[in-house]
């Protein structure tokens, strides 16, 4: 089985140098070790403005590898009068394979509801781009004992009239809300029940054989990243930690080690 590691640049680097400079030294370390990453899949998730020119980077001859392109988000009408926003297809045609829909951020910042979320979701599938959808609870809600009703409840409501599509089309990523970008990662061992829980609550929802990949994300540094796939993750949602080339590189490194 393949591990995924998503890269969520948030809204950074400040440049397209900047931004170009960070995938090629990235991609360079790749290339040279492509030997190790036969299990891995990266997923680059740029800002919208530097989406074209990673692509094309990523279109170079010689980097056939497993690294794709991700956006951050889309918005789910097809075309017309929604000032700011960008359709499914506009990131399709820049050969966007992947889309991260639910970021806690923006659920907390901008407002993004389940409903919203719900909407995004069939959209992107509308559009065969894959979503990466991300849950996850507040320290509050923890701490109340509440994590696992949370989640249900995010994904219940996001996932409405979705559950009859197949299986394959929808990434998870548990992002607990407290560990995201504090530096404080949440537990392998508390993590894992999450996984658990999601896994016996995703297992019914649809009619497949395969089961839902599912990511962690929240403050993963190279330290602990090998932990996650341990227990059982199929991957991991990186934000900070994709932003320096040399961590960023140790994560891949090690998660790609037998
Ligand atoms: P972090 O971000 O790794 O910086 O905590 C993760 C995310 O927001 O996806």
């Amino acid at each position: 089985m393949e591990t995924i590691i998503v890269a969520n640049w948030k809204m950074n680097p400040q440049s397209l140098p900047k931004a170009k400079e960070l995938f090629n030294s990235v991609r360079n370390w790749i290339k040279k070790n492509s030997n190790i990453l036969q299990s891995v899949r990266i997923i680059i998730c740029p800002p919208f403005v530097y989406l074209e020119s990673i692509s094309k980077l990523l279109k170079t001859k010689n980097f056939r590898l497993k690294v794709e392109l991700g956006a951050q988000n889309l918005f789910w009408e097809e075309k017309g009068a929604f000032t700011g926003e960008i359709s499914p297809k506009m990131l399709k045609n820049l050969g966007v394979k992947y889309v991260i829909v639910g970021h806690s951020e923006r659920r907390k910042i901008l407002g993004e509801s389940d409903e919203m979320i719900n909407k995004k979701l069939k959209a992107a599938i509308k559009a065969k781009i894959k979503p990466i959808l991300c849950i996850g609870e507040t320290f509050e809600e923890r701490k109340r004992g509440k994590t696992f009703k949370v989640l249900k409840n995010q994904l219940t409501k996001s996932l409405t009239h979705l559950t009859t599509q197949p299986l394959n089309y929808l990434i998870l990523a548990y992002e607990p809300i407290w560990a995201i970008g504090t530096g404080n990662p949440c537990k392998p061992e508390d993590a894992k029940e999450v996984l658990l829980f999601l896994r016996k609550f995703t297992q019914p929802l649809f009619r497949s054989i395969t089961q839902t990949l599912i990511l962690y994300g929240g403050s993963v540094n190279s330290k602990i990243a090998k932990d996650y796939i341990k227990i059982g993750f199929d991957g991991l949602l990186v934000g900070g930690a994709s932003l320096k080339k040399t961590e960023f590189v140790e994560i891949i490194k090690d998660i790609a080690k037998d």
